[in-house]
């Protein structure tokens, strides 16, 4: 008998895995994997066993069953309904809702710090909203993740379209996709944790925010980090790992790091010390051997089922935040929509929390009438606070360059075993190794500014990996138009392609996050703006010479790799290489990298860029705060899932010693 774990979806994947056996697809790459489990899961309607043409007498049958048997149990570990947090809504439904100290909304990253956080303490009593339900199981097996993108475990909206970025996207607009599920975009991330580097808090510092220092962070940072034995079970915590990493896959590795020492760069052994200038393949990760360990799992599953002080109701919507009918700028709680249909009220006595994320954050204040005055006017919204909501929006960005082998080489990982091998999937499920257990990422921080003195990078180059020939379909998952896809199938005649990233840690531009419409449902209207500013174009352009250098090193000669000229009709009138061409390509290939921030911008108290003061607090009202990656004055240099964490934990600390102080 096969345990039964109550997912359908597993029926499905034992089906799918079932067909990729018989059909023996030889694909790579988890955006290519992903097609293929689509496709098949819609294509074959009935689960058809094969028909076996020899008779047995049961034993060999025992030995296949039970390797089906492991494989599953696998997989409902994987799958457990008890590592999250129990729904409360029947209850709220069937019996209304007492009041809470406090109400969060959001059980993203920050979210699920705070309520983790604050329940630790028995007195405190917390309800936890969110907007999705529980994590499918494409996002435990992390290299799945790229599934997700567009599903119904996502947010998935699109920015208004903008010349200056983007263009090479479908339909000319970036794509904004968050995860709308318990751990929210933290449950569908690369799962790189960074904690940026000190100069990015000493500028938050001196844009007035004088209580967040890098110091602190760190401090922060190896309080969660640091794992106590005796209360392993009832506090949450940061889990973290290094990827594990193919053995095929370690010359490749070498090519790289040979070719930034080339360059001058250092080998990073410690990125937990600051993303410094050099190049590293040891790149720390919530994960435990190729299972994803999310913010919402390790913090807030791990001790939710031991805290009757915590409720957490999964599918609501919160669309309003509540305010004193005696005084307009108190908020007193939230208004919510379950499962779509029922609306339901609840309140705090303390604070409302807002951790719905840099684009649903502002969302929500600006729908209660929270933001530019002007602009909740045009909508019939009446102003409670005129603040600069939404405004400031920013993001890393990223801008792909694909490199091709000139030259024969050997570098092993040609005999990596495919993702959906079945090798590669007993080895996840019974062994948790293999290459749906892996990462091939590298990452390289560099100053473009090469001759300059700067201690500190202003650019960020990641992945590094390799796109065989036949798969240059995986840029589809980057959401590039089709002309551009089949474009760089076309330029690359068959040569394996070396794929890089750059992002700018440091980008200029600004973007800002509106209403549509009052209707809550209605998606934000988002203009993004990236690389708007020149500096940012400029930027970008130093990132493409640079990539140009490394092709002039020995290592790179070697193999002859050599930047890809990608066809982009609008771009190819201008001379190939030269700057102008370059800042055409820019327009087109620059895309969004999901790290959205900065649009509840937090600044001293008089500043009127801010929106939320330094203990977060949103200005001019009162029991409200935002606590997530949207309070970010500026980004921070390196992946913001590690940063957001860090903010809610000393929001947490700031939040319970105000509450304390207001019962003295
Ligand atoms: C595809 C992708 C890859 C990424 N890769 C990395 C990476 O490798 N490393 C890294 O450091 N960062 C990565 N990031 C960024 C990182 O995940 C985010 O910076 C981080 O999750 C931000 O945390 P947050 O709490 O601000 O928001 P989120 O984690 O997005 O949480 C917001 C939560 O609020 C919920 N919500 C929204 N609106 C409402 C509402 N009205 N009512 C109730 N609930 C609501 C959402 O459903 C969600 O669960 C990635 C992001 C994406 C999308
Ligand atoms: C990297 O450099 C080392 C030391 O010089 C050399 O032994 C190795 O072959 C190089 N590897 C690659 C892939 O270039
Ligand atoms: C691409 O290369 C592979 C392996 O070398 C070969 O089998 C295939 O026929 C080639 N395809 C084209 C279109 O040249």
């Amino acid at each position: 008998m096969l345990p039964i774990c109550g997912q359908t979806r597993f029926r499905i994947f034992l089906l799918v895995s079932v067909a990729l056996i018989l059909l023996t697809l030889a694909v790579i790459g988890g955006a290519a994997l992903a097609s293929v489990i689509n496709q098949s899961a819609s294509h074959v309607a009935t689960p058809s066993a094969p028909s076996c043409a020899a008779s047995l007498v049961g034993r060999a049958d025992t030995l296949v069953s039970s390797l089906f048997a492991a494989i599953s149990a696998a997989n409902c570990d994987l799958t457990r309904a008890d590592q999250w947090p129990a729904d409360f809504a029947d209850e709220a439904l069937k019996n209304g809702l007492a009041k809470y100290d406090f109400i969060i909304v959001g059980a993203g990253t920050a979210g699920s710090v705070v309520a983790s956080r604050l329940t630790e303490n028995a007195r405190i009593k917390v309800l936890l909203l969110e907007a999705g339900a529980d994590p499918p199981i494409e996002s435990e097996m992390f290299t799945l993740s790229p599934t997700l993108h567009h599903s119904p475990y996502t947010w998935t909206d699109f920015a208004e379209p903008n010349p200056n970025c983007c263009q090479g996207m479908r339909d000319g607009r970036c794509y904004w996709p968050r995860g709308k599920m318990l751990g929210g975009s933290g449950s569908m991330s690369g799962s790189i944790f960074l904690l940026g580097n000190r100069e990015d808090y000493e500028r938050w510092q001196q844009m007035g925010c004088d209580d967040w220092s890098w110091e602190e962070m760190l401090r922060l940072y190896e309080e969660a980090a640091t794992q106590d034995e005796a209360d392993e079970e009832s506090v949450g915590k940061l889990v973290l790992n290094y990827f594990q990493h193919l053995e095929e896959h370690n010359e490749l590795a070498q090519l790289v790091l040979n070719a930034s020492y080339e360059l001058g760069l250092p080998y990073l052994s410690d990125l937990s010390a600051g993303t410094g200038i050099g190049y590293t393949d040891a790149i720390p990760a919530n994960i435990v051997k190729g299972r994803r360990m999310s913010i919402a799992k390790t913090y807030l599953g791990q001790v939710a089922r031991i805290r009757p002080n915590l409720h957490t109701i999964k599918n609501a919507v919160a669309t309003k935040i509540l305010f004193s009918p005696e005084n307009r700028k108190k908020v007193v709680g939230v208004e919510f929509t379950v499962r779509e249909r029922h609306r339901l009220k609840a309140y705090a006595m303390s604070d409302v929390l807002v951790a719905a994320g840099a684009i649903n954050s502002p969302k929500l204040l600006l729908q209660s009438g929270i933001g530019p005055r002007a602009h909740l006017n045009e909508l019939g919204i009446q102003p409670v606070a005129d603040l600069p909501v939404g405004n400031n929006l920013h993001d890393h960005g990223m801008m792909p360059l694909m490199l091709t082998f000139e030259r024969e080489f050997n570098l092993g990982f040609e005999r990596a075993p495919s993702m959906n091998a079945p090798q590669s999937v007993a080895d996840y499920f019974l062994h948790q190794t293999g290459p749906l257990a892996a990462s091939t990422s590298i990452m390289g921080f560099i100053n473009s500014n090469f001759n300059s003195a700067a201690q500190f990078p202003d650019l960020h180059l990641v992945s590094h990996s390799i796109v065989p020939a036949s798969e240059t379909d995986s840029f589809k998952f980057l959401q590039l138009s089709g002309e551009i896809v089949t474009g760089i199938s076309r330029a690359a005649q068959n040569r394996t392609l070396l794929q890089i990233y750059g992002s700018l840690l440091r980008p200029r531009s600004r973007g800002k996050v509106r209403l549509r419409s009052v209707d809550p449902q209605a998606p934000p209207v988002i203009y993004n703006n990236y690389a708007g500013e020149r500096a940012d174009q400029l930027t970008l352009l130093r990132y493409v010479r640079f990539v140009q250098r490394m092709s002039t090193t020995a290592a790179f000669r070697q193999y002859g790799l050599k930047l890809l000229h990608v066809p982009i009709k609008q771009c190819d009138n201008i001379a190939y290489d030269t700057d102008g061409y370059w800042l055409c390509y820019i327009k087109y290939m620059y895309i969004g990298a999901w790290h959205p921030v900065g649009t509840c911008r937090m600044g001293a108290k008089h500043d009127t860029q801010a929106v939320v003061d330094q203990r977060l607090r949103v200005r001019g009202v009162k029991g409200l705060r935002v606590v997530d990656a949207s309070i970010m004055p500026e980004i921070t240099s390196g992946n913001t899932n590690g940063p957001t964490t860090l903010i809610a934990e000393k929001a947490a600390v700031m939040i319970e010693d105000d509450w304390k102080d207001s019962l003295a």
